[in-house]
């Protein structure tokens, strides 16, 4: 049965009261990037940037998964073939839905990371400045993210899944972000079935066979409705 792969993206969560960057009041209007979203500003600043995701991770971590990561969870229980999720989010509430397997090429607020030995453990819902490694013991915890500048996660996994994929839906994403902006071509290179599902029209939208514009609330559902009624035929 054919592989469906999934990127979702910031719009995805917008309808659970977490922003997205880009958009009128988005993230990017309120801090800049080199400010909160590169080493170089963590280096700088690191009470700024653990302010900013400590806020992003006690505001996720209160979040509600909506109708479209209900829908994607449904898809991956009911589709007769594989359903892999890829998501730029760093949010959980893929999971909190129902999904699993869920790729999160740009990391976990719920994760943190040592600077120093690189070991991984479950971030306090506030982490401090100065965090102590529970490993090695040095105070250079930080999120657990992939700040600009950085090689996102898991991409061998996730290039292999888009050379599988016989379809491809990108959703609530603005397209602006390599690589992941990019994997419409790889997927389409692949001989999938690209469609796009987001608010409006994004910087890649063009490269899609197919698009459904609005809420995510509402496009998502009703794509995988169609989908599993085509599947049972
Ligand atoms: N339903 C569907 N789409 C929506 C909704 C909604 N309710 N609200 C907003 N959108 C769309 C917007 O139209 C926009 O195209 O979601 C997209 C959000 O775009 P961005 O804010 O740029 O977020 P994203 O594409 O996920 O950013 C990618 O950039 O800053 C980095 O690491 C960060 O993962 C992020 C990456």
């Amino acid at each position: 049965m054919e592989k469906i792969v999934i990127l979702t993206g910031a719009g995805i969560s917008a309808e659970s009261g977490l922003g997205t960057f880009r958009d009128a009041g988005g993230l990017w209007t309120q801090y800049r990037i080199e400010d909160v979203a590169t080493p170089e500003g963590f280096a700088r600043n690191p009470a700024l940037v653990q302010e900013f995701y400590n806020v992003r991770r006690v505001k996720a971590a209160q979040a509600e998964p909506n109708a479209a990561h209900r829908a994607l969870a449904r898809l991956q229980r009911d589709w007769p073939g594989e359903v892999v999720i890829v998501t730029q989010n760093v949010d959980a509430l893929h999971e909190k839905a129902g999904a699993s397997g869920v790729i999160h090429m740009h990391g976990e607020l719920a994760g943190a990371l040592c600077a120093v030995c690189g070991h991984r453990w479950r971030a306090p819902e506030e982490m401090a400045v100065g965090e102590p490694c529970p490993s090695c013991g040095a105070a250079a915890g930080r999120p657990d993210v992939v700040w600009f500048g950085e090689m996102p996660y898991h991409m061998d996994r996730i290039y292999r899944h888009l050379a599988e994929a016989d379809i491809f839906a990108a959703i609530g994403t603005s397209g602006q972000v390599y690589p992941a902006a990019a994997f419409v071509h790889e997927a389409a290179a692949a001989g999938a079935h690209t469609v796009e599902l987001n608010l409006e029209p994004s910087e890649v939208s063009a490269a899609f066979a197919e698009r459904f514009l609005g809420p995510a609330t509402q496009v998502v559902p009703d794509w995988v409705e169609m989908l599993l009624a085509r599947a049972e035929g």
